[in-house]
């Protein structure tokens, strides 16, 4: 019985750490699945085909400019509808997904 509490606290232990030193690929992955909605507009090689490249940027501004949308400080209409529905995790995902990639010259 004992033992077998000691082997649950440390398999318990074993996970918690595992999940910390993957959170940040995680993150990337749910970007990576939320982002099926924004490229049908923009361009995954970052290159600007009238819709601006949003890959390669800085997490924080990336969240900034999805909450400039949000909460309409931001004109674009198309932008709007879309941050509105995107919680907080949501944009930090996508930031993580996009500022991973890299701009094709
Ligand atoms: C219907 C087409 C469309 C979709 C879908 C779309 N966008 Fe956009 N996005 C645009 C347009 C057009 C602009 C430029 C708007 C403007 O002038 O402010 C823009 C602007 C942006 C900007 C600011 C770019 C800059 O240079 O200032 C970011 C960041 C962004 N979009 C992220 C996203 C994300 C993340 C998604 C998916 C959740 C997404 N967009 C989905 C059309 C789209």
């Amino acid at each position: 019985m004992q033992y077998h509490t000691f082997t649950m606290l440390a398999f318990g232990l074993a996970l918690s750490v595992a999940s910390s030193a993957v959170r940040a690929d995680e993150k990337v992955e749910y970007g990576q699945y939320l982002s099926g909605s924004c490229v049908t507009c923009h361009q995954l090689s970052g290159a600007d085909n009238g819709i601006p490249a949003i890959v390669g940027w800085d997490k924080e501004a990336f969240v900034e400019v999805l909450n400039s949308y949000k909460t309409k400080e931001r004109e674009n209409k198309a932008m709007q509808v879309i941050a509105v529905g995107l919680s907080k995790e949501e944009m930090e995902a996508l930031a993580a997904y996009f500022g991973s990639l890299k701009p094709k010259e």
